[in-house]
């Protein structure tokens, strides 16, 4: 009997997920009995005191209760692709349903935009640091992402240089994450006037607005990508996960604003590819509906929490030696700058020694941009103040016993 071992595809065993990899060893860690203070998932409903709405909970259940447990239509529910629609209208652009595809999640709306835009050569220009499935994904299709820079130094304000710069006609997609994940910066309408007028130059190039946390602006500042554009094409990303506090829901979607109607055969693509993964799951399709039709004021009250909780980690932070923060805008995210040589130069390091001997879990910046996220370390700020409060006493005294 051979052992040898059947070979796996390459473009599966290079993706890498820094996010989740970095779980591995604190499960380890738990399994021996320990307990580890995360700061380092995405995910609302890991965190006390951010339940999914329970109008949203009781519209789930009523649907699988009342037997809607069928396939839905390929491109989403025709109820929910008109809430959203009317929603993304609020958001400032005439959205019609028939510009809604509903998704399982943004995250395969991204790999079915990717799929139906890429070929071998193409590129993808993302912000760096950026969400990594934006640099694992496109190369499955041939094509690889090139980073443009978030200043580090000036609140991640994008550097539309470096845009202007790294822009070519093989860049078939432009994506900006507004509020951004993992840096928490908010691009105001000056900034994405700046990043249109680029793309106006390269008439195959589609604009993404991954606008996934646009609930969560704390500068008021944040504006649709979609509003912004007259003629350049868009595709605005959003769903359930996490201003509506659901993300095990897996639904989201993509929302094409296309002023001069250039994406005809890439929407074609789009229903295809649409078409032959079925639908999204229909019960949360409802769970969502009654989200976006219900009377949203509870937001606020959760966006205080979360905004309350923001201050509480700038504050400890800037009082700590070794370590640098621009404020967080928006999202759920801060992206914290090591001072200490030691560090900066191998943040993955930092992270692994401080879950190892303080038993506390951040996510390492070089796993949102090898080059750009190098010497930082993303935390998520949705724990209760009290534990929050536990993790920066503990990062301190590592960093003081590492000097
Ligand atoms: C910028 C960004 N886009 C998309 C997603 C995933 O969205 P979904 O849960 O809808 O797949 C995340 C999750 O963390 C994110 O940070």
């Amino acid at each position: 009997m051979t052992t040898e071992q059947i070979p796996v595809a390459p473009r599966a065993s290079n993706i890498e997920y820094a996010i989740r990899d970095v779980v591995v060893p604190a499960t380890k860690l738990e399994d021996q009995g320990h307990t580890i203070l995360k700061l380092n998932i995405g995910d609302p409903i890991a965190y006390p005191g951010l339940p999914t709405p329970q109008h949203m909970v009781d519209a789930y259940a009523a649907a699988l209760h009342d037997g809607h447990n069928g396939y839905s239509p390929s491109y989403g529910l025709p109820s929910l692709r008109a809430a959203i629609a009317k929603d993304e209208q609020r958001k400032g652009w005439p959205a019609q349903p028939e510009d809604v595809y509903v998704c399982h999640g943004v995250t395969e709306a991204l790999q079915i935009l990717f799929a139906s835009v890429l070929c071998e050569g193409d590129k993808v220009l993302a912000p760096g640091p950026h969400y990594p499935p934006y640099m694992a994904y496109p190369q499955m299709y041939g094509a690889s992402t090139v980073e443009y820079m978030l200043k580090p130094n000036d609140g991640w304000r994008l550097d539309l240089d470096d845009i202007r710069e790294k822009m070519d006609d093989s860049v078939r997609l432009l994506v900006l994450i507004n509020p951004n994940n993992p840096c928490g910066s908010v691009a105001n309408a000056d900034e994405i006037a700046g990043v249109l007028d680029i793309a106006r130059n390269y008439p195959n190039c589609i604009v993404v607005a991954d606008e996934i946390y646009d609930g969560l602006d704390f500068t008021g500042e944040h504006v649709s990508v979609a509003k912004c554009s007259a003629d350049v094409p868009v595709v605005s990303l959003n769903g359930v996960s996490k201003v509506y506090y659901a993300p095990g829901w897996r639904i989201g979607y993509m929302a094409i604003h296309d002023p001069s109607k250039r994406m005809l055969l890439v929407r074609d693509g789009i229903e295809r590819m649409l078409r032959s993964r079925l639908c999204a799951s229909t019960p949360a399709q409802l769970g969502y509906l009654a989200g976006l039709e219900s009377d949203r004021s509870w937001m606020e009250g959760y966006a205080a929490k979360v905004v309350e909780q923001r201050d509480v980690c700038v504050n400890r932070i800037r009082s700590i030696d070794g370590l640098e923060v621009q404020s967080s805008g928006g999202a759920f995210y801060m992206f914290v700058k090591l001072t200490d040589e030691k560090w900066a130069l191998d943040d993955k390091q930092f992270v692994l020694d401080l879950l190892h001997e303080e038993h506390v879990l951040v996510v390492h910046g070089s796993g949102f941009s090898p080059e750009l996220g190098r010497g930082h370390f993303r935390i998520v700020y949705l724990p209760e103040v009290d534990v929050l409060n536990e993790a920066f006493d503990r990062i301190e005294r590592f960093l003081i016993r590492h000097r």
